[in-house]
C-alpha cells in the first residue's frame, strides 16, 4: 500500500523526502492508509502472496487485453506481486477481490479465466475499448456485487448465467453493442438495485421478472430495439425511482400497475409507440420528470396531474392529446418545463400558466389553440413557444394581432406607472433622509430622476401596449432604447427588462473589487439580477468595450455565470448584468457557515468538477484565460452547482488596470508563483488557482487563514511531508464516511491531483482538461464503490 503514498508525492518532487525521526508518525500514517483502503472489505492486509490460481488467472486476463498505453506494466513477476503492486488489483487474504481499470484505453477481450477469481466482488472495466463477448463464466462468481462494463465495444448477447450471481447489486453494460434478448431471469438476485442496459441493441420484450423485482431502484433500458407491450405487473417493484425506456419500439397501453409506483421520480417513455390515455398518471405522486414525447398517446391531459406536486418537467409533445389545456396545470408550482407541442389541443391558453413561478421553458407550438396569449406569457417567452397555432394571436410581431380591442385603453398604463414611480420616489427620498445607513439603496438617485424624466418625455410615443410588450419580448439579443443617451444591449436569457427597469431597480451592495462594485438588483417585476458597476476610469474606450462585451455575451456554459446584458450610460457609466446566484460565493459557502452546517464530500467533489468543467470550456472552447480564479469568484446556484464569475472582465479593462488586479491581495493567495515575474496570466496559472480551490475544498481552510507564514499549498505540503496526512483533510470529512475505502481513496487521489496543480513549475501542472478527466475518474470510481457497500 505504499503505492498510494508514492503516488501522492509523485506529483511534486519537492515533497518526496521523508523526515526520518518520525517513526511513530509514519506508522500512524501507514495505518491510516490501511484503514482507508481495507475497512470496506473488513479484511486486514497481511502481506500474503496472491494464490497461485488467482495469479494464473490474472496473467491470462492480461494476455487477452491489448494494453495500448502500457498501464499494465506493473503486472509482472519482478515486483512484489499481484496483491502488492499491480495496478487496479485489490486483494483480501491473498485473493483478488476487485479489478478496477476504467478509462485505461484497454482493448482486446475479457478472458474467460476471469471466472476463476472466486473472491471477486467487483469488475470495473468501463470506458475502455474492449471488444468481444461478455464471458459467461462471470456467472460463476459467487461474490460478485458490481459489474461495470459500460462504454466499451462489447458485442454478442448478455450471458443468462449472470442471473446466477446471488449477490449482484449493480449491472451496468450500457453503451456497448450487445444484442439479443434480455435474459428472462436477470433480476434473480434479490439485491440487484441498478440495472443499466441502455444504448445497446437489445431486442424482444421487457422480461416480466424485471417488473417484479422488489430490489430495483434504477432500471435503464433506453436506446435499444425493444418491442411489444410493457409488462403488466409492476406492483412489486415498489422501490423503483428511475424508469427510462425511451427510444425503443414499445407499444400498447400504459399498464395500470405502472401508475401505482409511488416512489417513481423519473419516467421516460419517449420515442416509442405507446398509445391510449394517461388518465391515471396522477397517482405517481413522487414524479419529478415525465417525458412521453413522440408516442401515440391520446385522450385529454387529465386534471389529476395537479396532484404531482414535485413535478418539474412535463413533456407530452408529439402525441395525439386533444381537448383543452387544463386550467389546473397552473397549480403545479414546481413546474420548470412544460412541452405540449405538436398535439391536437384546442381552446385558449389558460392564464393560470402565468402563475407558475419557476417556469423557464414553455412550448405550446403546433396545436390548434386559439385566442390571445396571456400577456405575461408572451412577455416571458418568444414566438417559438406559440408558433403553428393559426388561431392564436398577440404573441409577437409576426403573429396575427388580436381582433378584439384591449380591455384597457392604451394610454392608461402610463399614468399608472408614473404614479407608482413617484410614490416610490417619495419613499426613497424620505428614507434616504431618515435612514442613512440602510443596506437597501437605490442605485443612484439620479437614475430615478432620469427615469421620471424619460417616462414623462415618452408621453408622445404611444404604441398599443400589447405590441410594445411583444417588442420587448423579442428584443432579446438586440439593443433597446437609449433613453437619455444610455444604451442597453441584451444577450439571450430568460429575463426581459428595459434600461429604465434596470436603472430603477432597488440595489443592495454585495461586494467591491478593484474592477467595481457588485449589486443584487431587484427589478420591478420582482426578478433579481446581479449587476456589476465597473469603475469607468479603468475600462476600455466604448468601441473596444462593446466588441469585447458582445463576445463575452456569447459565452454560455452551465458552469460559467452568463452575461445577460450590458448598459452604457450617457456619462460613460458601465453596468454588466448577470444571473443572480442565491447561494453566494464558494468562499462564503465554505468559510462563513454556521458550525452545524456541514458540506459533505460529494457536494465538494461536484463543485470541484463543475469548476474544472467551466475552466476547461474557457480554455479549450473559447480560448480564454480567466486570470483571477478564486473561491470568491465562484458562485453557487440553488443546487450548489458552481458558476465561474468575472469571466473575461479583464478584457473590458485597460491593460494597466488588469496587471494591477492580478497583484491584489485577494487573488494573491490563488496566484501562481511565476506571476510575480510575468505579467500575464496563462492557462497554467488558472490551473494553479484551480488547485488552490480544490485544496480549499479538501481542507476546509481558507487560503487567507494560512498558518506560520505558509500559504495553503505550502501548508498542505508541509503536513504531507510530516506524514500527518489525515491532518490535512477537513475534520468534517474524516467523520463517518471516511472509514470506507471509497471515500478515503477519493480524498487521497483528489489531494494528489490538487498538489499536482499547484506545482511550482508551470510545465509540470496538468491542463484543465486533464484535471477534469481525472476528477471524473475519481468520482466514477467512488460511485462504483457506493454500489459495493453492504
Ligand atoms: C514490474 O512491476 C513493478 C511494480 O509491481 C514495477 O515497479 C516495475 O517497474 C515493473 N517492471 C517492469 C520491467 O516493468
Ligand atoms: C431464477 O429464479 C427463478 C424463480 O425464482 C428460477 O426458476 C430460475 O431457475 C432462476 N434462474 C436462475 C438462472 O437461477
Ligand atoms: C445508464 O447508462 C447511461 C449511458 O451510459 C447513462 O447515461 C445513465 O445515466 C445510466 N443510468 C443509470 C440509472 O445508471
Ligand atoms: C433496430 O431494428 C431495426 C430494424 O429491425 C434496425 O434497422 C436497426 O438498426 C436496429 N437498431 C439497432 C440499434 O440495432
Ligand atoms: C416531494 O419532494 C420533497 C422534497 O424532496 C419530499 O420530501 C416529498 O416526499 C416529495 N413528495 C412526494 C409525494 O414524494
Ligand atoms: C387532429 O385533429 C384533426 C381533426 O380535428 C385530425 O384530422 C387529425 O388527424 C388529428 N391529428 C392527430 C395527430 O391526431
Ligand atoms: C389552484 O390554485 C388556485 C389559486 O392558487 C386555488 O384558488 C385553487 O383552489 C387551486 N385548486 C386546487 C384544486 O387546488
Ligand atoms: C422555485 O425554484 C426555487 C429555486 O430552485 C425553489 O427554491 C422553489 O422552491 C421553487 N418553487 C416551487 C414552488 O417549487
Ligand atoms: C421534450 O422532449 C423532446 C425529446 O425528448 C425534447 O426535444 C424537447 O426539448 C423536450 N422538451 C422540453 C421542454 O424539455
Ligand atoms: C426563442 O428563445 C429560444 C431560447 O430561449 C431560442 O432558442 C429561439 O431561437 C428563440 N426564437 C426566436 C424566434 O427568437
Amino acid at each position: 500500500m505504499a503505492d498510494h503514498f508514492k503516488n501522492l508525492l509523485a506529483g511534486n518532487s519537492k515533497w518526496t523526502s521523508f523526515s526520518n525521526n518520525a517513526r511513530l508518525n509514519f506508522l500512524f500514517f501507514l495505518s491510516l492508509l490501511l484503514a482507508l483502503s481495507f475497512s470496506a472489505s473488513g479484511a486486514k492486509w497481511d502481506g500474503v502472496k496472491v494464490t497461485r490460481a488467482d495469479s494464473q488467472a490474472l496473467h491470462a486476463i492480461k494476455n487477452e487485453l491489448v494494453d495500448f498505453k502500457g498501464v499494465l506494466r506493473s503486472w509482472n513477476d519482478t515486483g512484489a506481486g499481484a496483491c502488492a503492486g499491480w495496478i487496479g488489483i485489490k486483494c483480501a487474504d491473498g485473493e483478488v477481490i476487485s479489478i478496477q481499470l476504467p478509462f485505461k484505453g484497454l482493448g482486446g477481450r475479457i478472458s474467460d479465466r476471469i471466472g476463476q477469481l472466486q473472491s471477486l466482488r467487483r469488475i470495473s472495466l468501463h470506458d475502455n475499448a474492449l471488444v468481444g463477448a461478455i464471458p459467461a463464466t462471470i456467472g460463476f462468481l459467487p461474490n460478485l456485487r458490481g459489474l461495470y462494463l459500460f462504454n466499451n465495444r462489447l458485442s454478442g448477447s448478455l450471458p443468462p448465467s449472470i442471473s446466477n450471481c446471488p449477490l449482484l447489486q449493480t449491472l451496468d453494460v450500457s453503451g456497448n453493442q450487445l444484442a439479443g434478448i434480455i435474459p428472462p431471469n436477470l433480476a434473480n438476485s434479490t439485491r440487484l438495485y441498478r440495472l443499466n442496459l441502455s444504448f445497446n441493441s437489445f431486442s424482444g420484450s421487457i422480461p416480466v421478472s424485471l417488473s417484479r423485482s422488489s430490489s430495483l431502484i434504477f432500471l435503464a433500458l433506453q436506446y435499444n430495439n425493444l418491442t411489444s407491450s410493457l409488462p403488466d405487473s409492476w406492483s412489486s417493484v415498489s422501490n423503483l425511482k428511475y424508469l427510462t425506456l425511451d427510444h425503443n419500439s414499445l407499444s400498447g397501453k400504459l399498464p395500470t400497475s405502472l401508475t401505482r409506483l409511488v416512489s417513481l421520480e423519473e419516467l421516460d417513455l419517449s420515442h416509442n409507440k405507446l398509445e391510449g390515455s394517461i388518465d391515471e398518471i396522477g397517482s405517481l405522486l413522487a414524479l419529478k420528470k415525465i417525458n412521453f414525447e413522440k408516442n401515440n398517446f391520446d385522450g385529454s391531459i387529465p386534471d389529476s396531474v395537479q396532484k404531482l406536486l414535485n413535478l418539474s418537467v412535463l413533456n407530452l409533445s408529439n402525441n395525439r392529446f386533444r381537448g383543452r389545456i387544463p386550467l389546473i396545470i397552473g397549480n403545479i408550482t414546481s413546474l420548470n418545463s412544460l412541452d405540449l407541442s405538436e398535439n391536437n389541443l384546442t381552446g385558449e391558453i389558460p392564464s393560470s400558466l402565468s402563475n407558475l413561478p419557476n417556469l423557464t421553458s414553455l412550448d405550446l407550438s403546433y396545436n390548434h389553440l386559439s385566442g390571445a396569449v396571456p400577456s405575461l406569457l408572451s412577455k416571458k417567452f418568444n414566438s417559438t413557444s406559440f408558433a403553428g397555432n393559426i388561431h392564436l394571436c398577440g404573441y409577437g410581431p409576426s403573429s396575427p394581432p388580436c381582433p378584439t380591442p384591449e380591455l384597457t385603453p392604451p394610454p392608461q398604463p402610463k399614468p399608472h406607472r408614473r404614479r407608482k414611480l413617484s410614490t416610490k420616489d417619495i419613499i426613497l427620498i424620505a428614507s434616504g433622509a431618515l435612514l442613512f445607513v440602510l443596506l437597501i439603496l437605490c442605485f443612484v438617485l439620479l437614475c430615478c430622476l432620469l427615469c421620471k424624466k424619460t417616462k414623462s418625455s415618452k408621453g408622445g410615443r404611444a404604441p398599443p401596449p400589447s405590441t410594445s410588450k411583444a417588442a420587448a419580448a423579442t428584443a432579446a439579443e438586440g439593443e433597446t432604447g437609449g433613453d437619455g443617451g444610455g444604451k442597453l444591449v441584451h444577450f439571450d436569457g430568460p429575463l426581459v427588462f428595459t434600461a429604465n427597469d434596470l436603472l430603477c431597480a432597488t440595489a443592495e451592495i454585495m461586494g467591491k473589487s478593484s474592477y467595481g462594485t457588485a449589486y443584487k438588483a431587484t427589478l420591478e417585476d420582482e426578478n433579481q439580477v446581479a449587476v456589476k458597476r465597473l469603475r469607468e476610469k479603468i475600462t476600455k474606450p466604448q468601441k473596444e468595450f462593446e466588441v469585447e462585451a458582445s463576445n463575452l455575451g456569447k459565452i454560455r456554459h452551465p458552469n460559467i455565470l452568463a452575461l445577460r446584458a450590458y448598459y452604457l450610460g450617457p456619462k460613460g457609466e458601465k453596468l454588466l448584468v448577470y444571473d443572480y446566484m442565491p447561494n453566494g460565493s464558494l468562499a462564503s459557502f465554505l468559510h462563513a457557515r454556521g458550525p452545524e452546517t456541514t458540506v459533505p464530500w460529494p457536494t465538494r467533489m461536484n463543485i470541484a468538477i463543475g469548476i474544472a468543467r467551466g475552466l476547461c470550456y474557457l480554455h479549450s472552447e473559447v480560448n480564454h484565460v480567466h486570470g483571477n480564479l478564486t473561491a470568491t469568484n465562484v458562485l453557487l446556484d440553488e443546487n450548489t452547482d458552481p458558476k465561474i464569475a468575472d469571466v473575461g472582465l479583464s478584457r473590458l479593462m485597460t491593460s494597466a488596470a488588469t496587471a494591477n488586479v492580478v497583484g491584489t491581495a485577494g487573488s494573491m493567495r490563488y496566484r501562481a508563483p511565476e506571476l510575480s515575474k510575468l505579467k500575464n496570466a496563462t492557462e497554467k496559472t488558472d490551473v494553479f488557482s484551480l488547485g488552490v480551490i480544490v485544496l480549499e475544498l479538501l481542507t476546509g481552510k481558507s487560503p487567507s487563514e494560512a498558518k506560520d507564514g505558509l500559504d495553503l499549498p505550502q501548508w498542505v505540503a508541509s503536513i504531507v511531508k510530516e506524514e500527518w496526512t489525515n491532518e490535512v483533510f477537513d475534520v468534517e470529512l474524516m467523520r463517518g464516511d471516511a472509514s470506507t475505502s471509497s471515500v478515503g481513496d477519493e480524498l487521497l487521489n483528489t489531494l494528489k491531483l490538487a498538489l499536482h496543480c499547484v506545482d511550482p513549475s508551470p510545465a509540470v501542472r496538468p491542463e484543465a482538461v486533464e484535471v477534469l478527466q481525472k476528477l471524473e475518474e475519481i468520482k466514477a470510481e467512488a460511485d462504483v464503490d457506493v454500489g459495493k457497500s453492504e
